[in-house]
């Protein structure tokens, strides 16, 4: 195994390398402070492993994602999102048995305490679900205080099930009391979309019958966003996991980093974008050209990612999807064309060839999503609940890990040196 050495001043430092099993290395620098003095500096991670991990895979420049070890393609195709769920939390896909011990736990812990209804309702009907759903996951803590204890495998065991299975009541009833509908309560003889889309749509006054399609593409959809490695959410999650705070608290951290239009919040900005490229009459040269200018802050939303230098493989599944589920929908959508042809026209232009920008995962989810019925200022929780198996996944490996240390970055101090006090009345 080759050393890194590291020369400051007259001194020298020997570095350990580590190797991973898809065969890249990481540098070990724990040591490089105590030896020398110094800290690295590393703006937005990028060159930085906080540690080691199980969960997902991602080879930026090839374009590949594993979720332990299995192709996101092979996945997305075959498996169900529970099965997903389980895949990641425990490591391997689960038997028959397995899976239907698993689906019947998530199932009888669906249900939300009947008081926190009055959290719903404490909101303004204007509130953004991705606040309704972070507050609600954060306030969970409130009602299980038996099993918060993040060092108890079993404490967390039966959080992680209890925040899979009531997500998507959380996520439903916020839809509800934003449009002032009844709540529907879960059904727990549907399988897990179903029972979130009837929770979503039904409504006392009329049966409401869960469309098959709609059901498999939302499956496909939290497929495609169950983990993602050491993303800006995950790694929310891992820092407040860190100084072990509970499951719940953890995973509101991970919700709220997740709202960020650079990060989740995305999927909702590219839709806004493609109504107001619409509205505005603008041609695609004339949007293209705004992206790049460095004097205009407009970027192509559902473009570029920090890992990625190559097709993003979870865009490339949607792209196809996208076409498939409007044509089998009937939905005759002039969005959809009008995003392959603002792919079409970046991905001809050099800025974006050169900084190898591509479509990421939210540049046709929101297309498919809007077919299938939901508001655009929903978009984001979806993700989020996708995205709920990873962040539980993670923080149970890095809460089981030995050698896991509170977060605690160092810093570069560019402020004043140090000074006296000036008293009051001589400033
Ligand atoms: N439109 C125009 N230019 C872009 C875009 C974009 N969408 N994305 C990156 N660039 C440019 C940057 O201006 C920069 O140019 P420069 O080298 O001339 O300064 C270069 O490409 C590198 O971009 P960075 O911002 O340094 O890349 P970083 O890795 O920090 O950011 C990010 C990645 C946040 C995803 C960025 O590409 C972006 O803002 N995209 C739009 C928002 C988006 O779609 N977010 C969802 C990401 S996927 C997810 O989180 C689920």
């Amino acid at each position: 195994m080759p050393d890194a050495v590291v020369r400051f001043g007259d001194d020298e430092l020997n570095l350990p390398a580590h190797v991973g099993t898809q065969g890249d290395y990481a540098i070990d620098i724990s040591a490089l402070r105590g030896a020398l003095g110094i800290v690295t500096l590393d703006r937005g991670f990028a060159n930085t492993a906080e540690g080691r991990s199980s969960v997902s895979f991602i080879d930026g420049e090839e374009g590949v994602l594993l979720y332990r070890g299995y192709p996101i393609e092979q996945l997305a195709e075959q498996a169900r999102f529970l099965e997903v769920a389980y895949l990641l939390q425990y490591g391997e896909l689960p038997t028959k048995s397995e899976l239907e011990q698993y689906e019947e736990s998530i199932t009888r812990h669906t249900l939300l305490r009947e008081d926190m209804k009055h959290l719903f309702e404490a909101f303004p009907h204007s509130a953004h679900p991705m606040q309704i759903l972070a507050s609600a996951t954060s306030a969970l803590a409130t009602y299980y205080p038996d099993a918060l204890n993040p060092l108890d495998p079993e404490a967390v065991d039966i959080s992680c099930r209890r925040l899979v299975a009531k997500a998507p009541t959380m996520v439903a009833w916020s839809y509800k009391y934003r449009t002032h509908q009844p709540y529907v309560y879960p059904a727990n003889d549907l399988g897990y979309s179903e029972n979130f889309l009837r929770m979503m749509f039904a409504v006392p006054a009329e049966d409401y019958v869960v469309d098959p399609v709609v059901a498999t593409t939302l499956n496909l959809l939290l497929v495609l966003h169950a983990d993602h490695g050491q993303n800006c959410s995950s790694s929310a999650v891992r820092l407040v996991g860190s100084g072990h705070a509970n499951i719940f608290s953890s995973v509101a951290a991970g919700i709220h980093a997740l709202s960020g239009p650079l990060h989740g919040g995305a999927n909702q900005e590219v839709l806004e974008m493609l109504e107001w490229i619409v509205a505005e009459g603008l041609d695609l040269d004339t949007v293209v050209r705004k992206a790049k200018d460095r004097n205009d802050p407009f970027r192509l939303m559902g473009f570029g990612h920090r890992v990625y230098k190559n097709f993003d493989p979870r865009a490339r599944i949607l792209k196809k999807a996208a076409a498939d589920v409007l044509h089998a929908l009937g939905v005759d959508d002039p969005l959809l064309d009008l995003a392959m042809r603002l792919e079409e026209v970046a991905l001809s232009d050099d800025y974006f060839v050169e900084r190898k920008l591509y479509p990421n995962v939210d540049f046709y989810s929101g297309i498919i999503y809007r077919a299938m019925g939901f508001p655009i200022d929903m978009f984001t929780v979806l993700f989020a609940m996708g995205r709920l198996p990873g962040w539980i996944s993670q923080f149970r490996e890095l809460l089981a890990d030995p050698e896991t240390r509170i977060f605690r970055p160092r810093q570069l101090y560019i402020g004043s040196p140090v000074r006296d006090f000036v008293a009051m009345d001589e400033r």
